[in-house]
């Protein structure tokens, strides 16, 4: 990928109701949302000139907004619209969608209560890795020093950037001892996901992954057990103890970005990248891409 820093990208971004030039649209350094993290954000992925489960995310960032006490002043139907005009704009098929929306400038305490909630929108390429070979080796996690919170410490729901700053402390840590990625355990100790990515088991063809009651329900995850299910498997959704790990024989990741991603190597914990993984690459690839863009290219 190329180094140029993202505030140097090009095209527009959409900002407040407006589509500005890329490398205009700014905050002023006094902003709570960089403060005081009072800002919520997602991460979604075009395939074929289409946002995968587009209102979906346009929902959850409203929720997410909800569980840090403010309204963002867009409807679900406006955001909708402005990620598709945007897409359209930047000129990308295959491609990352990103809208934010934060608390501003107007206080600068922990309350904030008149602040105006602004909202943005950018998306840049992002070319989906379709490497199936290279991906079924498996990548390597680490064990994260962070937990994911108790529920009531943090809105352990929203996709609130303030809940990122453990991720990626975890996922720095991981990465400077040669992992791809850490898995974190929750406040009991529980197996709880990756630093930005929902985990899965297999084993004797059982798929096997934690309750999401602390931390975030991926789309992608839901997504993932539907077509799971669909194709025949049995899923439990349950408390996995770390302990567990040793008798899985697979292990994969789920997430807008990591979309499938099989797993060989938690800490001390081996898997086979295998069957039920690649089954899952495959009919995951053909969910996310619009059937006309499939037929087109055949
Ligand atoms: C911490 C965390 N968990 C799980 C996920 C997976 O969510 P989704 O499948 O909605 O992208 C993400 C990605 O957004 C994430 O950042």
């Amino acid at each position: 990928m190329a180094s140029v820093p993202f505030d140097r990208l090009d095209g527009h971004i959409w900002m407040n109701g407006e589509f500005v030039a890329w490398g205009d649209a700014k905050v002023h350094v006094l902003t709570h949302g960089l403060h005081y993290a009072s800002a919520v954000f997602e991460g979604e992925r075009a395939y074929g000139g289409e946002i995968f489960k587009l209102t979906e995310h346009s929902e959850r960032l409203h929720e997410s907004a909800r569980f840090l006490g403010f309204t963002i002043p867009w409807s679900v139907a406006e955001i909708d619209g402005a990620c598709r005009e945007l897409l359209r704009m930047q000129g990308l098929s295959d491609a990352y969608v990103r809208p934010i929306a934060w608390r501003g400038s107007e206080q600068m305490g922990v309350s904030a209560q008149n602040n105006r909630i602004n909202c943005a929108i950018a998306i840049w390429q992002w070319p989906s890795y379709f490497d199936p070979e290279q991906k079924l080796k498996g990548i390597r996690l680490d064990i994260a020093e962070y937990r994911r919170p108790d529920p009531r410490t943090a809105p352990c729901k929203s996709k609130a950037a303030g809940l990122y700053m453990i991720c990626t402390l975890s996922k720095h840590a991981a990465e400077a001892k040669g992992y791809a990625d850490a898995l974190m355990f929750d406040w009991r100790g529980h197996v709880a996901e990756a630093t930005g990515a929902n985990v899965f088991f297999v084993k004797d063809g059982v798929i096997h992954t934690p309750n999401p009651d602390c931390f975030l329900d991926g789309i992608t995850r839901r997504t993932v057990i539907e077509l799971a299910r669909r194709r025949g498997y049995e899923v439990v959704e349950r408390t996995i103890l770390p302990e567990e790990m040793d008798g899985f024989q697979e292990c994969f990741l789920t997430g807008t970005a990591a979309e499938v991603t099989p797993v060989s190597e938690i800490g001390p914990y081996r898997f086979q990248p295998g069957e039920v993984a690649r089954n899952l690459m495959a009919d995951y690839s053909a969910e996310v891409h619009p059937k006309r863009a499939v037929e087109a290219a055949e």
